[in-house]
């Protein structure tokens, strides 16, 4: 058995409110509904509502409906930071208690003087700045003296610009390995940028050579332990500058429709392990730029992708969607968002659980780490026990609920029975517009095991993916009667279970023995 999973994170798509929201001053974000509460009336995402989105948290025109496909529920961030490095490295295992530090005010002397010692060039600059105002401010005197130009923005960034003419490109990447090794512990920054440009006074360019430094992961994560233990490990996206490089290489995928194709391949190749990926432009393309139409076309896209990737699903996959953060496209501002995110859990042998409020998204990579067996990460509560089926009878009743006809109740049956020799034989409910003449899942599995020449059942187990569990309707209770007067009968819900004997359920039966 090959064990396959993909964790799929949507950039930027929070799901609401977190405790520490306030701390974060992003009080009222709430990506998901406050996108949806924007959009035209006959706005519906119907593959999307049937996974369970709209059972993680309350939205605008996805309905919570009541037997979801997945198993759901929210995860809270726990690490201090609302970055995508942070949320990557959260999801697999690895907290951070402070935030990636910031210098607004220029960093300190003795790294810039220990910067400046290594490469053997001074420094200008040293400050917050955006990059086209410090090009016109310190550009000729950069050309004139050969010094770097050094400064960082509101985030946790160490940039290094350079005149191609005056610095070759070689030597700025190798000054910003040297940054790298530098901006480490106290002033470990998330990322070194090389930023070199082109032209003359007043026209500087930035060009194509910007390159990024990532902070390598500073404790152990899923993609360390996967790489020990040789379990292969598949990026799409920008996963792996997100961990410079450690344990993860990758395809990047600038677009969403790149990186569900990129899925698509991953689906049909990969034979074992982990596939991680990151698809970027609910964050990049309309987070960031405060784009509703743009981000409500990019979940309109995902709705309609979903059938297509779920349809590649294998029968040991499990597959899990999530978020990194929030980036609401409806708040003034265009920076991410603290926000609790989504947690999906979908594959063959998933019981769509109630996941509840999960306290950290390391919960997504505990229960990955258990899955391929790795040993437990530092961080996190599996779940694993909660969605993996391990008892077959139970997965084949799962599996053909998926294969139900039930277009005019909507209500998805699924049952399995046993003989003796522990014979699986399933069925799924079968309506037909002329409603009466509906053939429920008990007797068509019946129905199968009867017609392999199975004449006694040995277990019964129905499910219907509500809560509680519904039971076999007074028909159903009567043709299993048939085969296994003292048969227990197991109601399997997606978080309890209930267990009936057939005396019970229909006592003073009706049998064999009162013919004459
Ligand atoms: N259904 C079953 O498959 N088994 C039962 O024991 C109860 C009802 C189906 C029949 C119909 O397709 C739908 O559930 C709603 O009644």
């Amino acid at each position: 058995m090959s064990r396959r999973v993909f964790v799929v994170v949507l950039d930027g798509l929070g799901i609401g409110p977190c405790p520490d929201q306030d701390r974060y001053g992003d009080g009222g974000s709430d990506t998901l509904a406050n996108t949806l509460a924007r959009s035209p009336a006959d706005f519906s995402l119907p593959n999307l509502a049937a996974l369970g989105l709209g059972c993680c948290s309350a939205l605008p025109r996805v309905p919570a409906v009541g037997a979801p496909r997945a198993a759901v529920g929210t995860a809270l961030p726990r690490s201090e930071g609302k970055d995508s490095t942070t949320g990557h490295w959260e999801m697999t295992g690895l907290l951070l208690e402070k935030p990636f530090p910031t210098f607004p005010d220029g960093f300190p002397p003795d790294l810039i003087e220990a910067f400046a010692a290594r490469t053997g060039r001074g420094v200008l600059g040293n400050r917050a700045a955006s990059g086209t105002a410090i090009l016109d401010e310190l550009g000729d005197q950069h050309r004139a003296t050969g010094k770097w130009i050094v400064y960082t923005s509101a985030d946790s960034v160490f940039q290094v610009a350079a005149h191609e003419e005056v610095v070759p490109i070689a030597e700025l990447y190798r000054a910003c390995e040297i940054a790298r090794e530098l901006c480490v512990g106290p002033v470990g920054v998330s990322r070194v940028i090389a930023r070199p440009f082109v032209g003359i006074s007043g026209k500087w360019v930035r060009t194509g050579g910007r390159k990024d430094y990532s902070l390598a992961p500073i404790g152990e994560t899923l993609l360390d332990r996967l790489a020990t233990a040789g379990i292969p490990r598949v990026g799409i996206g920008k996963v792996d500058d997100l961990f410079a490089g450690r344990g993860i290489e990758s395809r990047h995928a600038p677009t969403n429709r790149l990186a569900y194709q990129l899925l698509t391949e991953a689906l049909e190749r990969v034979e074992s392990g982990f596939v991680f990926a990151n698809v970027i432009e609910f964050d990049q393309t309309w987070g960031h730029r405060n784009d509703v139409a743009g981000f409500l076309g990019g979940l309109e896209e995902l709705d309609r992708t979903l059938p297509d990737l779920l349809g590649r699903v294998q029968a040991d996959d499990l597959v899990i969607f999530t978020a990194d953060h929030g980036n609401d496209p409806t708040t003034p501002s265009t920076d991410h968002s603290r926000e609790r995110v989504p947690v999906l859990v979908v594959g063959p042998k998933v019981r769509p659980a109630a996941l509840g409020e999960r306290a950290t998204f390391a919960d997504v990579g505990q229960t990955v780490a258990e899955f391929l067996g790795t040993g437990p990460l530092a961080a996190g509560k599996s779940f694993l026990r909660e969605v993996w089926i391990t008892d077959p009878v139970e997965q084949a009743a799962w599996a053909v609920r998926e294969r139900a006809y039930a277009p005019y109740s909507g209500f998805r049956v699924g049952a399995a029975v046993t003989d003796e020799s522990g014979a699986i034989f399933a069925g799924c409910n079968v309506e037909n517009a002329s409603y009466g003449l509906t053939i429920c899942a008990e007797r068509s599995a019946v129905v199968q095991a009867v017609a392999a020449g199975v004449r006694r059942l040995d277990r019964v187990i129905v499910v219907t993916g509500t809560e509680p569990p519904a039971a076999p309707c007074g028909a159903c209770r009567q043709v299993l009667r048939e085969f296994g007067p003292d048969l227990v009968i197991d109601l399997v819900g997606p978080q309890s279970r209930k267990q009936w004997r057939m005396r019970d359920l229909l006592p003073d039966a009706f049998g064999p023995e009162w013919l004459p």
